[in-house]
């Protein structure tokens, strides 16, 4: 399927077949994709927590205020945004160095405004919601193309849901996912506004605008 077929048919599910389970291959297909989402400097601090067992899946309903599908879908991925990943990005500069994409006076330059940008708090942690959120949009891309259906999800109380599942603070959850395949019952796709709406075509300096009011 391709990308823009996916895009059209993803909808947000809340009927799941509770008899199909997503196979272990499928799991790594989905995360691969997520993993390709961009992030800034290419820090890559969205983590996944998959949990798949059907008492681990009540417990987590629980904490999601008792939303069934949480339960239901035989997969639910918390996706999670590493808040220190910039105390490791050398690694990263390195890699991408070493694969000759840049020079050592890149990576070194890279590394340092890494280092001091974000040691602000409230820059790692917009950071880590703004790539957590791509990388879940990719993986629900990835999800419908592989005939799967989805839900994002942030219903769920994030202090329980670390407290449960042992997640350290350093690990904001960003948005949940349930996925598994799908049943009767689910909502199509919902409307959306006009693309005449959400669009100003031509933004100039100093002009009134679609936003300027
Ligand atoms: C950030 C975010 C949080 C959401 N949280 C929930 C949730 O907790 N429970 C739920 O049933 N749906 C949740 N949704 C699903 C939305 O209601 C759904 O995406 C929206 O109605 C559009 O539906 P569609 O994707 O099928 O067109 C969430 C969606 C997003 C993007």
């Amino acid at each position: 399927m391709d990308t823009l077929t996916a895009i059209h048919q993803r909808f947000s599910a809340n009927r799941f077949d509770q008899n199909r389970p997503v196979a272990a291959e499928l799991l790594d297909q989905l995360i691969d994709a997520a993993r390709q989402a961009p992030s800034a400097f290419n820090l890559q601090q969205t983590r996944f927590f998959a949990v798949q067992d059907l008492e681990a899946r009540k417990v987590l309903r629980g904490i999601a205020y008792n939303q069934a599908k949480v339960e239901e879908a035989p997969l639910v991925i918390v996706v999670l945004g590493d808040l220190k990943a910039h105390e490791q990005y050398e690694e990263i500069a390195n890699a991408d160095e070493q694969a000759g994409i840049y020079d050592q006076r890149m990576a070194e330059y890279f590394t340092n405004a890494v280092k001091t940008g974000y040691a602000d708090s409230s820059r790692a942690h917009d950071e880590a919601i703004r790539s957590g959120s791509l990388a879940a949009m990719n993986l629900m891309n990835a999800a419908t193309s592989l005939g799967l259906v989805t839900g994002p999800m942030i219903g769920f109380d994030q202090e329980k849901f670390r407290k449960a599942f042992d997640i350290s603070d350093r690990y904001l959850p960003v948005i949940m996912i349930t996925v598994g395949y799908n049943a009767p019952g689910n909502w199509p796709h919902k409307t959306r506004h006009t693309v005449e709406k959400l669009l100003e075509r031509n933004g100039q300096p100093g002009r009134k605008n679609a936003f300027s009011t």
